[in-house]
């Protein structure tokens, strides 16, 4: 393809040169945003004179035929074109002769590219937050059904207290919460529109700016045409945002591969969301785990690209800048595949009650209640703690739990100890008695689902 620019050159660009240089071949998947951009310019330059009206209308008319065009699959993407906007431009002037030449007036690509981006990127934030939702609202439903399945609550991967399976999976409500929370505000800052920065320096002609940040549905234009084209925090906040939500997904995914294994068997997957061996027959593998786990490394990797890419660029507009859409691209669809497949995974898996209150029962998850009754009978908690350990002790050589121990032991080792020692280290009194705020009773998660739903809910009004 025939460079515009190429009047101040008297040899054409090496070929290498030109795939080297080229983006289209990624950034041909913001069309739509490059070309609604184009209309509203259009549109501005009209209506502030700059060009006529008349032309104005041409272009805008010539921008949809291609718009529709492409959406049609009826015109290809020139894989020689330098980029998505030099692509429209040429196309345009190919469709409407001199009159397409008008349109590049009092812009830039530097602009062009910055606008683009961010209005591309704004779309697939809101598709990240009804799907991230869509999540925060399969991990609540599904605890409104465990509310009394008890769980062993570990620390060091020790089994150490007793929660319920419901109040484990609040807590990864929590996390995806923040991370809509996150995408909001990440949103608030995508939305300033930098068109009319032109290269850097703004310009001469009487451009409208709050005319194209309203006809293209942003909240306001920027503030310094240098900064509006060489600003990328938009595009690292989001890649940063979409980190931290996969180290979530992350976390989620490792707790699964666990639940998984015969070790712990708390769970089963579902065979729709498993995959088999090809040697060992026996083997279902909770590989959809594993990969969210190993792509989590990889949107990482995209922010540190970021970061390393923006850290030495002095100002304006470099071409280093250019790199910044695979990174963000990368972390874009590799945390929507990992969240829309997570999601359904999660829907169809099987729990394991029985498994989980076995597990509970062995670990002496019910130590801390059982000290706790001795101190609510008058105890001091450090002799109720050292009593304790000695009947955990008891229990070990016995190959015992604190629940089957008799009482005629309890007895000789403290005398306070009475029947109801046994309802007192119940595992379901352990959880129902941690009633307060956060806590894992029944009643505690029923009252922080009905938060989470109302946080959701202004969440995504937000
Ligand atoms: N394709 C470029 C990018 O993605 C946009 C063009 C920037 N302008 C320039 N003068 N090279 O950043």
């Amino acid at each position: 393809m025939a460079k515009m620019w190429a009047g101040r050159f008297k040899k054409e660009v090496d070929e290498k040169v030109n795939d080297f240089n080229s983006s289209i071949s990624f950034d041909a998947r913001m069309y739509r945003q490059d070309i609604q951009g184009s209309i509203a310019h259009a549109t501005m330059l009209g209506a502030t004179g700059i060009i006529a009206t008349s032309e104005a209308d041409s272009l805008v008319k010539g921008l949809k035929g291609i718009l529709a065009d492409l959406d049609a699959g009826q015109l290809e993407f020139d894989p020689t074109a330098e980029d998505i906007h030099m692509f429209v431009e040429a196309e345009l002037t190919k469709r409407l002769g001199d009159t397409g030449k008008r349109l590049h007036t009092a812009r830039s690509r530097n602009d062009q590219v910055a606008l683009d981006f961010k209005m591309y990127l704004k779309d697939e934030a809101a598709e990240i937050k009804s799907i991230t939702a869509e999540l925060v609202r399969t991990l609540y439903t599904l605890a409104e059904q465990h509310l009394d399945t008890i769980l062993p609550g570990y620390t060091h991967l020790q089994r150490a207290q007793p929660v319920t399976f419901a109040h484990h999976l609040m807590a990864y409500v929590q996390m995806f919460l923040r991370d809509i929370d996150r995408l909001n505000d990440c949103c608030k800052r995508l939305d300033l529109m930098p068109l009319g920065s032109c290269a850097l320096a703004a310009t001469t002609y009487p451009i409208d700016r709050q005319m194209v940040s309203d006809l293209l549905g942003f909240s306001a234009p920027t503030q310094n045409s240098l900064d509006g084209v060489s600003d990328r925090d938009y595009a690292i906040e989001l890649t940063s945002v979409l980190a931290t939500l996969m180290m979530h997904l992350s976390r989620l995914s490792e707790e699964i591969i666990q639940w998984c294994s015969w070790e712990f068997k708390f769970i089963e997957l579902d065979d729709a969301y498993a995959t088999g061996s090809s040697i060992m027959p026996q083997k279902k593998n909770p590989d959809i785990t594993e990969l969210v786990r190993g792509k989590t490394g990889r949107v990482v990797g995209d922010l540190v690209t970021l970061l390393s890419m923006m850290k030495g660029l002095p100002l304006a507009y470099n071409k280093d800048m250019q790199e910044d859409k695979e990174a963000t691209f990368d972390a874009i669809d590799t945390a929507k595949l990992c969240i829309t497949t997570m999601t359904p995974m999660l829907q169809t898996m099987r729990v394991l009650k029985d498994n989980m209150r076995k597990a509970a029962a062995k670990g002496f998850i019910n130590a801390t209640d059982c000290a706790d009754y001795l101190v609510k009978k008058g105890l001091p908690f450090r002799d109720a703690y050292k009593i304790t350990g000695e009947l955990v002790a008891i229990c070990i050589d016995q190959d015992k739990t604190l629940e089957t121990l008799e009482l005629a032991t309890y007895k000789q080792v403290c005398e306070t100890f009475e029947e109801d020692i046994y309802e007192a280290i119940d595992l379901l009194t352990c959880v129902n008695g941690r009633d307060t705020l956060g806590g894992p009773s029944a009643k505690s998660v029923t009252a922080q689902i009905a938060a989470a739903k109302q946080q959701l809910n202004t969440l995504m009004e937000g």
